[in-house]
């Protein structure tokens, strides 16, 4: 990443971050951590025909899911531009937004 690995801010970078600022961006680098690892799960249990191993890999896949959603909602929290962003309705309703997963579902074993 370009940004956040916590020596910015004495390090002279053009990258002043300290304080909430810095944390948020933790914050975020960690949710960038999180999805790819879910999506690694995913790729092994997809490439595994062992069905006790992909249970395992499908419960850690999902505990990697929880903490995309725990460190979503610590965004939400203390970054007031992203909470706005999330308090905005992206959909005019539920039933379209269903509709258009054309039936699909992901991440099950
Ligand atoms: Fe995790």
């Amino acid at each position: 990443m370009a940004y956040g690995n916590g020596s910015a801010a004495n390090s002279g970078s053009k990258y002043k971050t300290e304080g909430l600022e810095q944390f948020l961006i933790w914050i975020r680098e960690d949710i960038a951590g999180e999805i790819d690892a879910t999506d690694n799960y995913q790729y092994h249990i997809d490439s595994i025909d062992i069905p006790e191993i992909k249970e395992i890999l499908a419960h850690i896949r999902d505990e990697e899911k929880e903490h995309i959603a725990e460190l979503t909602h610590l965004l939400q929290r203390f970054d007031p531009v992203q909470n706005q962003k999330f308090e905005e309705d992206h959909f005019e309703n539920e039933a379209s937004s269903k509709a258009s997963s054309g039936g699909f579902t992901v991440g099950n074993v």
